[in-house]
């Protein structure tokens, strides 16, 4: 668990900076929380410490609170492995930017040699602002981290790209100090179901909900790996760190994976990709008459089975969702389509498939091997699966 310091700065969001220290706490983190003169106009010292359980500092030349520490602003710099600035207002971005440090947040992130993200929340057109644009480049160009703000409703009555970022997508940085195993690599990772169009209103599609791939593409991230996550349509934020592709066809998913496969050290296949389409897509909306209606189908390319036939160096890993046989059609699926491994997922069980938040594989290597991983969740899945393909990968070098 982690030292992690919630530097909050004066603008509307701090209020969520609050939800960041719960969450934070109750997923058994060390939290203390720095506040800015402004930010204590918003929120009260006596809220963030007492969610915190630890004092809050606010005044450089306040009476020293810890004892250990000789000056207290490079003391806790020192105890801190990760500083959040949460929000982080277009001034205090600004005064890093260019060096100043003229209160106790300031001096902290200057004197920090922990990873230092910012999570900025402001009005949109403010964001936009080119020395506000300039003043984040420095800083990413200087090493800093940043959770983007999203398109939102804004406290200024406007909407655009400016709202924080969730206080989980916020959390989540935390994971960025876990061990960077992956580093150096690149993932292509798809995710989630297909879309076929039949016409403007209708679509033939199926259960993923894409939980799978997206736990594959956000621990693949924690752990260093460039990744990029091609996703069908689902309901799930983007995992932090990801480069996301959004696709909604079977055709889409395979143009996508046709520009991106070149340069993967590893492509992992967990989308449910529609096996056909609608063999004509009608312009207008289909009426219903009092005869039934016959669609005829035509077949979607197999997008794992091209990358078997087309692979360079790539570890190809593929999933099979099986209701029956499990274990023969995975197999039949790793061979015919030229994998490295199969993940068989049995999908008639109440813990595992489409939807779920568990899941139970067992993955099937080419060289023969049987890994027959326990329930467990889709996260824990996803490290079981990048342990087996990062081992392999090392092997083949
Ligand atoms: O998304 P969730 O709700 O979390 O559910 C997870 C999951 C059940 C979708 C996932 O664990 C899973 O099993 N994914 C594979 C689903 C699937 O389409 O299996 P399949 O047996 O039909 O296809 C075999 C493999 O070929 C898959 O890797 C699939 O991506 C790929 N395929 C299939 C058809 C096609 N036209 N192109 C493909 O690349």
């Amino acid at each position: 668990m982690a030292n992690i310091i919630v530097g909050v700065t004066g603008g509307i969001a701090a209020y969520k900076a609050a939800e960041l220290v719960s969450l934070l706490g109750k997923q058994g983190h060390d939290v203390r929380c720095i506040m800015t003169e402004a930010a204590q106009q918003f929120i009260t010292p006596l809220t963030l410490q007492t969610l915190s359980g630890n004092p809050v500092y606010t005044n450089m030349f306040q009476l020293q609170q810890n004892p250990e520490w000789k000056v207290e602003h490079i003391g806790l710099a020192h105890w801190a492995d990760l500083m959040l600035i949460v929000p982080a207002t277009a001034d205090f971005i600004g005064k890093v930017a260019n060096g100043l440090a003229d209160d106790l947040l300031s001096t902290c992130v200057m004197a920090s040699q922990a990873p230092v993200y910012f999570a900025p929340a402001m009005n949109d057109q403010m964001y936009q602002n080119p020395l506000v644009q300039r003043n984040i480049q420095t800083l990413r160009d200087a090493g800093y981290g940043f959770v983007d703000p999203v398109e939102g409703n804004l406290a200024c009555g406007t909407s655009g790209k400016g709202k924080m970022a969730s206080v989980e997508q916020i959390a989540d940085v935390v994971n960025t100090l876990r061990p960077q195993d992956l580093a150096g690599m690149r993932f292509v990772i798809t995710a989630g179901p297909t879309r076929e169009p039949i016409d403007p209103v209708r679509f033939l599609t199926n259960h993923s909900s894409g939980k799978m791939g997206y736990a594959l593409a956000r621990q693949a991230a924690y752990r260093g790996a460039d990744v990029v996550l091609i996703s069908g349509p689902v309901q799930l934020e983007a995992p932090y760190g990801v480069q996301m592709v959004y696709v909604e066809s079977a055709q889409q998913m395979f143009e996508a994976m046709q520009q991106y496969y070149a340069d993967a050290d590893v492509i992992i296949k967990s989308a449910a990709v529609a096996d056909y389409r609608p063999k004509t897509v009608s312009a207008q909306k289909i009426k219903k008459t009092d005869d039934d209606l016959t669609l005829e189908l035509e077949r979607n390319a197999d997008i794992l089975a091209w990358l078997g036939a087309h692979k360079t160096h790539q570890v190809l890993i593929g999933f099979a969702a099986e209701t029956n046989d499990v274990a023969q059609n995975a197999l039949g699926k790793l061979q015919r389509k030229q994998l490295d491994f199969i993940a068989a997922n049995d999908v008639t069980q109440t813990h595992s498939g489409f939807g779920k938040d568990t899941n139970q594989v067992t993955l099937y290597g080419a060289d023969g091997s049987v890994n027959a991983l326990p329930i467990l969740s889709k996260d824990d899945t996803a490290n079981r699966i990048l342990d087996v393909a990062i081992a392999y990968k090392t092997k083949l070098k």
